[in-house]
């Protein structure tokens, strides 16, 4: 399940988008030709999508159209289908219900929120329309954090593994991919935003994780927030993939992400700092005392961290390291803090 979320990252370089559905397209102005109707193969539906698809302009149209179809044959992808079933004629019933999702992608909605599950890190996580879907690049922070932790020496005395904060959790993706690779583990989970709260609730009873997952509605800037989270600590890491998308960026967002995403999601401020600086600022009294950061950001953000951190001495905290993405570029930060 790489693949689409790779494309969406691609997307926020893509046309200039807005909020609502892109118009010019209504959903039922395509129907299938009678004729072809209860004859039509998986294979041939695949076909005929894509090139209407093509035809308007939809990114990635052979990929939408193979993970419509495969989910309506109770596949995650065409090419895991029984190869019986790529030339069975399909029902009157399966062909609607084909172009019942394809009328949504035809509005630009992002395949994840038409299929309304996504694979994050071997989980299957619910999506729902406006949390934020997991990108394929925010899965290397997650083996980021496990290649730390398996790193880790266990603090005296401790009888369980660390325990983690993340700030916003959207769909629970992190959180929830973290919790299953680390059984000894507790995750305190805070999002501002109520669906994505409510989200990762059903993701973590799905998955069976809702007894090491702490999940709490909390906006990070509001003032004293770090106090509700104090009884829990101290915390071992920190991670986040936060707003990060410079204000003046979120213009070029792809249709799929501006007409159907919450767009508190990704834009963080003029320079995509300002919910990283606040994560930076709330830590270092959460922390234990050699507690670590994690976070996904903006490829120009490792410098303007770094400076930013060298005008703040008094949080202690430096930035240890700096990963690039599967595309080579710089996007994530290992922070620690230091001993006063
Ligand atoms: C880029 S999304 C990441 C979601 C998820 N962790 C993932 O990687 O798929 C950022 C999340 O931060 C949340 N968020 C934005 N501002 C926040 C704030 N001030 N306090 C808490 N959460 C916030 C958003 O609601 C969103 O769910």
């Amino acid at each position: 399940m790489k693949l689409w979320g790779r494309i969406l990252w691609t997307l926020l370089s893509g046309s200039r988008g807005r909020r609502g559905a892109p118009q010019g397209w209504a959903p039922n102005s395509w129907k299938p030709r009678s004729s072809l109707s209860g004859q039509l193969n998986a294979t041939e539906v695949v076909s005929h999508w894509t090139q209407v698809f093509e035809q308007r302009g939809i990114p990635e149209a052979r990929k939408s159209s193979e993970y419509i179809v495969a989910h309506v044959l109770g596949a995650k992808t065409f090419q895991s289908l029984r190869p019986v079933l790529w030339t069975k004629p399909l029902t009157p019933k399966q062909l609607q219900y084909i172009q019942e999702l394809c009328s949504h992608r035809l509005q630009r909605m992002p395949v994840q929120y038409i299929l309304g599950e996504w694979d994050f890190q071997g989980l299957s996580l619910k999506m729902e329309p406006p949390v934020f879907i997991p990108r394929p690049e925010t899965e290397e922070l997650v083996e980021w954090v496990l290649e730390e932790v398996a790193q880790r020496p266990p603090a005296v005395g401790a009888q369980s593994g660390p325990l983690i904060l993340e700030v916003g959790c959207g769909s629970g993706a992190i959180a929830l991919s973290l919790l299953s690779q680390l059984p000894e583990s507790q995750v305190i989970a805070v999002d501002k935003g109520e669906a994505a709260v409510r989200l990762t609730r059903k993701n973590a009873q799905r998955l069976q994780l809702q007894d090491r997952i702490r999940i709490v509605p909390l906006d990070i800037t509001s003032e004293g927030c770090w106090t509700h989270l104090l009884p829990w600590g101290p915390i071992d890491l920190v991670v986040s993939n936060p707003p990060y998308v410079f204000h003046k960026d979120m213009e070029q967002l792809a249709p799929e992400i501006c007409s159907y995403e919450d767009l508190v999601a990704l834009d963080g401020g003029e320079e995509g700092m300002d919910i990283i600086t606040r994560i930076l600022t709330l830590a270092p009294r959460l922390l234990n005392a050699s507690g670590s950061i994690f976070l996904e950001v903006d490829p120009r953000h490792p410098e303007l961290v770094s400076s930013w951190l060298q005008s703040r001495p008094d949080l202690r905290l430096s930035l240890v390291a700096v990963r690039k993405d599967f595309c080579g570029r710089p996007r994530f930060l290992h922070v620690r803090k230091s001993a006063a």
